[in-house]
């Protein structure tokens, strides 16, 4: 069975790396790897896993929202979130999915943080904070508050997730984010924030803002331990890295494509391979 990763670009996807080494793990004959579609091809890229040349795919920038109207089906998540980054072919149907959500929601409860009747905070208002706040409202989140530099983003956002699910939201800028973090539980930060490369050296939030008792989920993964963390771990907070989403949200996918539970751990392991232990 042929599986892949579709994107343009797509030769940095750590994708292949995870699932090659799931694959290998459980003994299965599938082959998994990167093609390069272009906006103008995907439309008939996705007839080869219509006729079954091509069993699932994951999906990456910019597909991810041009290819809904491609599916014959969604899952309940990608039709919420308005985002697809799996397809499964089944009964010759296709099938969207989006495990990013879950993905983060699974790496919380990984490190014991139990999702449902808490309150969190996320920062950004993008793709993966739309991804995470509707799985956090799904999960049975108690609370959720989005902050975006943008406000006007977060608040579409926030009305968004009130009107699909039914959870009051709140929504504001990046001000006084210490008052709102004094209330929350669980804080996540879904900005390119303090991503290797010119922003590394910044954090929107200091440990002063901070708890002990808050968990400090950062989805940035490079650098493995971004200033957001290294501050949290000033404040005594529970740290949750960006690897896990990434890591968990491939698993589902894994599953969704093999109907077998992921290794986890193997796919952890390739992910660090591939991308340095520090990083
Ligand atoms: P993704 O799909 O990873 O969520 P995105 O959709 O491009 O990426 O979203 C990026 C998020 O990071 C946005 O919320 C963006 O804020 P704006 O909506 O105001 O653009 C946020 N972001 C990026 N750089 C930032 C910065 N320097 N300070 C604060 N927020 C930033």
């Amino acid at each position: 069975m042929k599986l892949c990763v579709i994107g343009d670009p797509v030769e940095h996807s750590l994708s292949p790396a995870m699932h090659n080494a799931a694959l290998r793990e459980l003994g299965l004959e599938h082959t998994y790897e990167k093609i390069r579609v272009k906006p103008e091809e995907l439309k008939k890229f996705i007839e080869r896993i219509r006729s079954g040349e091509i069993s699932g795919a994951s999906i990456t920038i910019p597909h991810k929202q041009s290819i809904l109207p491609l599916m014959d089906g969604l899952s309940k998540e990608a039709e919420l979130i308005g985002a697809v980054n799996t397809v499964q072919r089944k009964e010759n149907k296709l099938v969207g999915h989006n495990t990013d959500g879950i993905g983060c929601v699974n790496a919380l409860e990984e490190a014991g943080v139990e999702v449902s009747g808490k309150s969190a905070l996320i920062l950004g208002a993008g793709g993966a904070a739309r991804a995470i706040a509707f799985t956090l409202a799904l999960s049975g989140a108690e609370a959720l508050e989005i902050a975006n530099r943008t406000p006007e983003k977060a608040e579409a956002l926030a009305r968004d997730v009130n009107e699909e699910t039914g959870l009051e939201v709140a929504a504001g800028d990046l001000s006084n984010l210490g008052s709102k973090i004094r209330n929350v539980d669980i804080l996540i930060n879904t900005t390119s924030v303090g991503m290797k490369g010119t922003q590394e050296d910044k954090t929107l939030v200091k440990a002063v803002d901070m708890h002990p008792g808050l968990v400090v989920n950062d989805i940035v993964y490079t650098p493995r331990k971004t200033l957001l963390l290294k501050e949290a771990g000033k404040a005594g907070c529970k740290i949750v890295e960006g690897r896990g989403m990434l890591v968990h949200q491939g698993a589902e996918q894994f599953r969704i494509f093999t109907g077998k539970d992921a290794p986890v751990e193997v796919m952890r392991e390739a992910l660090n391979e591939a991308l340095g232990e520090k990083n």
